[in-house]
């Protein structure tokens, strides 16, 4: 049992300014509008400017989060970054957003890597590094920029993602029975082949054979990774609410990852929550990974979705493959 509670002091998040529609991506492929908000619910994704890096994205959501904390970049001693699209393979993002944003060399900082599952293992690992009272004031920060590992020939995948970054701010709090209440988080590293970037690690170093085979893209087996996301979220999210002691009714708002609204969808419909206390957005950003629950709870939050007093879950799933749920009190 933690010794205090950790709160959200601010969120902020940025989107980059292009917009790409799915009749753009039809002129390019074989693929409609039609079918892609159909199967997805998508219409549209944003997609990083010619030399805009994740990094740059962490830094203006990051800077949102500190305004909205009404904090400065001197007052945080713990920074942790969730991407599985960092601006180089070393050193870590964090280091570059560390020195963007002007954080102090004190801070720790580092990336951590549970794909889209990222923001709710990284929000967990820094409440628990707040909670052990040796940091103060954490900033967490989920980004992607998914349109550098996306095959943009590979129809089944291309069109799903999108770029964008989601901040919050952490800090401690004497009040009890708030900020984050609890998480369950999981694994099942034995469907690591279903969502993958087969080459350039050092199993598969990048090489022309492996540029060839077009190995640095994202593969995935949608079907398969459908089914076990729909299991594990609806799994992850029963448990936690047990775990509390809370039913569906108590949960004013849920805020899933955004991959697939036919996903969300089952979600709500298992857990006898209505669609109504669903926050959606992945029809304007596609799936960001990392990115996308930050991104969703800066929206939230920003238009009047969560009240003091609520209990929002937080569910994600991705590459791994992990999955996780959060409950917070605010
Ligand atoms: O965030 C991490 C986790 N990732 C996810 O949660 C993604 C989970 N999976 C999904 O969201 C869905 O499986 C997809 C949206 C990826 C695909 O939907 P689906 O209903 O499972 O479609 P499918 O893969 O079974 O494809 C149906 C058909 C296929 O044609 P045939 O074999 O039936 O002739 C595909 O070739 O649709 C075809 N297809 C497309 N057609 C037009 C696949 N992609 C496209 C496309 N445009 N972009």
């Amino acid at each position: 049992m933690s010794h205090r509670s950790t709160v959200i002091l601010g969120t902020g998040s940025y989107a980059p300014s292009r917009v790409l529609t799915n009749a753009e991506l039809a002129h390019t492929i074989d693929t409609s509008d039609e079918w892609i908000h159909s199967r997805s619910g998508i219409r549209e994704r944003r997609i990083a400017a010619p030399g805009e890096m994740t990094s740059d994205m962490a830094v203006a959501a990051a800077q949102r989060a500190l305004a909205d904390a009404k904090l400065t970049p001197a007052d945080i001693d713990l920074l942790i970054v969730a991407t599985i699209t960092p601006d180089m393979p070393m050193p870590a993002a964090a280091c570059i957003i560390q020195h963007k944003l002007g954080l102090a060399t004190t801070t720790a900082c580092f990336d951590l890597n549970a794909a889209c599952s990222g923001f709710i293992y990284a929000f967990d690992t820094a409440c628990a590094m707040l909670s052990s009272g040796r940091y103060q004031r954490a900033l967490v920060i989920g980004v992607e920029k998914l349109s550098s590992i996306v095959d943009w020939q590979d129809r089944t995948t291309c069109v799903l993602f999108g770029d964008g970054a989601g901040a919050v701010v952490i800090g401690p709090s004497d009040q009890p029975g708030v900020g984050l209440l609890g998480t369950r988080l999981g694994t099942y590293g034995d469907s690591v082949d279903l969502l993958c970037i087969p080459g350039g690690g050092s199993n598969a170093p990048a090489s022309v054979a492996s540029v060839g085979a077009r190995d640095h893209f994202i593969k995935m087996k949608g079907k398969e990774v459908f089914k076990i996301a729909v299991r594990a979220m609806e799994e992850s999210a029963r448990d936690i609410l047990e775990q509390h002691g809370l039913g569906a009714t108590q949960i004013a708002l849920v805020i899933p990852h955004q991959a697939n609204l036919r996903i969300i969808e089952a979600i709500a419909q298992y857990l006898e929550i209505p669609m109504e206390r669903f926050f959606v957005n992945v029809d304007r950003y596609g799936n960001t990974s990392a990115a996308s629950i930050p991104i969703a709870l800066d929206e939230a939050r920003r238009t009047g979705r969560i009240k003091a007093g609520d209990v929002t879950l937080l569910v994600a799933f991705g590459a791994g493959l992990t999955y996780g749920s959060a409950l917070i009190r605010w």
